[in-house]
């Protein structure tokens, strides 16, 4: 028998110290329940990483064959030359990967001010769509449609005459054209990454005048102007944009600061017909993706960018964060906000890690 402590109500009766706990706290509603085994947090666990829901961004390098260049910024990512490429999707397709988003790599010299080299029937990009859609046609490949890749500015679109602003209306006609050369060459997706206005409405109404009423639009539809673009930058070579020149990217991409903004072109692209609509960068703003998914019917899509890759790696590597855990539970939460598609650096290395089922009714080795 414990003597009651003199600060507790006295009673008729002394209790025990466990009696005066099991009297004192009536819990009924107890939820570790679900969380006591891994049996049921399995079961009880509501949203779930999948391969099949992930794109792989990929780097090419205008070369035919050789060794891929890493990219310091981004551990494990590298600039892959035409061969490898159709090699690296053939990888990903046995994983479960479904999608591929491809970005080219080009020399400073074939850089200019207009990005002329964007419409040259021979670039980069639309060769390596070739390449992969002759390997891997059941890939579905994605091509960015904007200019920073061809201007040595390092813009989205070509700049007015004095050089003060990017001249929306010029580079939406050039934006159509590289949608079509893109769809011709076998882009399932074209994702315009500008932020022009009125860029959908007219990429769609060039690619049916076209004749390719089949190719989608991946709309970058809230696309903020981030400080985690930088490596991508880099492995790009397209930084001069980001701050040395008068002209920042602010003009056109969305302020951190602003839902509301974000919300209008979520409308607007959706009305103007793409097909998916995104967020980007995706962990900083899954406000915005769970509103985006709770306004459209839409397929909604977020990009994992090259800097939310990259601070989970460079904690990592000083030993602050463990990787893997990082690694999934930054791409869960960009689920559990809404997200259908997560485009991620990390896509290659989940599938790897996820465990592959037999899928009876097909033969086929299908992800679990
Ligand atoms: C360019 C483009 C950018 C990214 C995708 N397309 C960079 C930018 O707007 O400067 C960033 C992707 C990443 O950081 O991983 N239109």
């Amino acid at each position: 028998m414990v003597p009651c402590h003199d600060s507790l109500p006295r009673r008729a009766t002394p209790l025990t110290v466990r009696g005066i706990m099991e009297t004192a706290f009536e819990i009924t509603q107890r939820p570790r329940r679900l969380r006591r085994s891994d049996a049921v947090r399995t079961l009880a666990r509501e949203t779930r990483l999948h391969p099949e829901q992930l794109i792989q961004p990929l780097f090419v390098l205008d070369r035919r064959s050789g060794e891929p260049e890493p990219i310091e910024s981004m551990p494990g990512q590298v600039r892959l030359p035409l061969d490898r490429l159709a090699a690296e999707c053939g990888e990903l397709a046995s994983l479960g990967i479904r999608g591929v988003a491809l970005f080219p790599v080009l020399a400073a010299e074939t850089k200019d001010a207009a990005g002329i080299g964007a419409l040259d029937p021979e670039t980069l990009i639309l060769r390596a769509v070739r390449t992969v859609k002759a390997t891997h046609p059941d890939l579905c490949v994605i091509t960015d449609v904007a200019l920073d890749p061809y201007t040595d500015h390092g813009h989205d679109g070509v700049l007015t005459e004095d050089g003060t602003d990017v001249d929306n209306d010029r580079t939406v006609s050039i934006l159509c054209e590289m949608a079509v050369l893109n769809a011709a060459a076998g882009a399932d997706f074209v994702a315009p990454s500008d932020m022009m206005d009125g860029r959908v409405g007219a990429i769609r109404k060039a690619l049916d005048a076209a004749g390719y009423t089949g190719t989608g639009i991946l709309a970058y539809s809230a696309k903020f102007n981030s400080a985690f673009y930088g490596p991508f930058r880099e492995a790009v070579g397209s930084a001069a944009a980001a701050g040395t020149t008068l002209l920042g990217k602010h003009t056109y991409q969305l302020d951190p600061a602003n839902r509301r903004a974000a919300l209008r072109e979520l409308d607007l692209d959706a009305a103007e017909g793409a097909d998916i609509l995104m967020v980007k960068p995706a962990g900083p703003y899954l406000d915005i993706i769970r509103e985006a998914r709770e306004r459209t019917d839409l397929p909604v899509a977020a990009y994992q960018v090259s800097g939310e890759y990259a601070q989970i790696h460079a904690a990592a590597r000083l030993g602050w964060l463990d990787l893997r855990r990082a690694r999934d539970e930054s791409l869960l939460a960009i689920r559990r906000a809404g997200a259908d598609i997560i485009l991620t650096y990390f896509a290659k290395e989940v599938a790897r890690e996820t465990p592959q089922a037999k899928d009876s009714d097909s033969g086929k080795t299908t992800a679990t």
